[in-house]
């Protein structure tokens, strides 16, 4: 009862903190003259954020195979605010064309630019129930693995709309005959124009420069691995050079109201030490095992030692990925790699439930946090501050009944003495 009470005063204390607004225009498969372009396929989504100053240009997309979300940072000049894309040039099979498909017009300046690439999934089946990827030989007969360049795509315009970006999987090609389909692998884009908290768990603090996206797999016949879980393997890129180390940062905090159970939020940075000036990967180590997110369902997100991409061999997937068309150079661009991993001990493990979402954010800058609320704040200072007051109160109480107490037994004198 308590609890409720508390969460319901929760939900009227998020603060939309300010900060700019920005004006947003969507555009499918530029460079097409149709909406639906059978040579673009599985289609680009090109999304301009204008703020006062400046403009982000996301381009999302799983042609080439890889899911991928680049963000180009420029100034914003007077006029011509398009960046020069030709999605049938990004599909070409001519390398000078693909090289050459995203370009920044004159009067275009790139402030920064970074982005994600998510280049292969992994399916092992848990003998051990460690949650533990790296716990198994890859050669050995646990692991069935997903290349994303052999995926494809439903159409990308199909499912999206101004404010989300939705990529949903065709088939999953050849491995364990195609367990892949439809809805059973959807990644989803949110775009923000503004700052607020997202409505589902884990509640993250969105702004005008991030985007959140869910990553979630279901329905999938794992055959005989029954004890099936997952690794998505992720790649993040910034437009610094190849020696700009990257680097994950963990944050503990005190406080977990705004996604009960979780006191931690991971930020994996491009340019750490330069927050401000550079991009990030957020997310709070949860994910869950059913549609209607709840504690109930929630299990742990973990993840690998960030690895170089030429050690994982993941560079052949950056090249086939949109990020080539506008990173030609991208064997000398800043890049690390890593394996987000679902689920705990156990939990039953993907098998149980068939179900895994998850939900992180991409954005410029420095992360989000989550400052304690002043409810909290208020109270932490209560529940510090009554035994104070009990304290001052029962001293002062005492006093004034010891006072009284004497003044009576001296009544009592008096009156003896008056007595005797
Ligand atoms: C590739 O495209 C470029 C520019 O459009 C063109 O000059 C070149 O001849 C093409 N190469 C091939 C092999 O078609
Ligand atoms: C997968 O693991 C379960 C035990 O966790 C085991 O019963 C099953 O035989 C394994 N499947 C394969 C193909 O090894
Ligand atoms: C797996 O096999 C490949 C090719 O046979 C080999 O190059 C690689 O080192 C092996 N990996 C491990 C972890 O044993
Ligand atoms: C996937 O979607 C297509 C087109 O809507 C449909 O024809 C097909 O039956 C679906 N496949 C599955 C396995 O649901
Ligand atoms: C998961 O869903 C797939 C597709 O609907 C189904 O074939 C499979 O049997 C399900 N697995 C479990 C463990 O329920
Ligand atoms: C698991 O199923 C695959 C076919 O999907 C088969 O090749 C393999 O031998 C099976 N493994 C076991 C241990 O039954
Ligand atoms: C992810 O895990 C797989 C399986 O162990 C491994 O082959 C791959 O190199 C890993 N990738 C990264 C980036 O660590």
């Amino acid at each position: 009862m308590l609890v409720k009470v508390f969460t319901l005063l929760l939900s009227f204390s998020y603060v939309i903190s300010d900060g700019q607004v920005r004006q947003m225009v969507t555009s499918y498969n530029p460079g097409c003259q149709t909406q639906k372009c059978p040579e673009c396929s599985p289609g680009v989504v090109y999304v301009q954020a204008k703020g006062d100053n400046d403009i982000l240009h996301y381009v999302v997309s799983a042609l080439g195979g890889p899911p991928t979300a680049l963000v180009i940072k420029t100034n914003r000049p007077k006029e011509r605010y398009q960046l020069n894309i030709n999605c049938k040039m990004m599909a070409s099979k001519n390398d000078t064309e693909r090289k050459a498909a995203i370009t920044l017009p004159s009067g275009l300046k790139k402030i920064y630019s970074y982005g994600v690439v998510f280049s292969r999934l992994f399916q092992y089946n848990d003998t051990a129930d460690k949650a533990d990827i790296t716990a198994y030989n890859i050669n050995s007969t646990k692991w069935r693995v997903y290349d994303f360049t052999e995926f494809e795509w439903q159409d990308i315009t199909t499912w999206s709309s101004n404010n989300l970006i939705v990529m949903k999987v065709k088939t999953s090609g050849e491995v364990m005959d195609a367990a892949f389909y439809n809805e059973s692998l959807v990644l989803q884009f949110h775009m923000f124009d503004h700052s607020d908290r997202s409505k589902e768990l884990p509640h993250l603090l969105y702004d005008a420069d991030s985007t959140q996206f869910d990553f979630t797999l279901q329905d999938i016949d794992t055959g005989n691995y029954s004890s099936a879980r997952w690794g998505l393997e992720t790649v993040l890129l910034g437009s610094d050079k190849k020696t700009t180390g990257m680097h994950i940062e963990t944050k503990k905090s005190i406080d977990d109201e705004y996604t009960p159970g979780v006191f931690e939020m991971s930020n994996w940075l491009t340019r750490p030490g330069n927050e401000a000036n550079g991009g990030y990967l957020q997310w709070k180590p949860v994910c869950y095992l059913k549609p209607g997110r709840a504690r109930s369902v929630a299990t742990k997100v973990d993840y690998t030692n960030l690895a170089s991409t030429s050690d994982v061999n993941v560079d052949t997937f950056l090249q086939s990925s949109i990020m080539y068309s506008y990173f030609p150079d991208i064997m000398s661009v800043s890049r690390s790699a890593t394996n987000f991993t679902f689920g705990l001990e156990s939990d039953g493990g993907f098998t149980k439930t068939n179900f895994t979402s998850w939900t992180a954010q991409l954005g410029f800058g420095a992360p989000p946090e989550d400052k304690v609320s002043s409810l909290v704040v208020g109270v932490i200072s209560a529940g510090l501050g009554l035994p104070v007051i009990l304290i001052m109160f029962g001293g002062l109480f005492v006093i004034i009944k010891k006072k009284t107490s004497k003044e009576g037994y001296t009544d009592l004198d008096t009156d003896r003495s008056n007595i005797q």
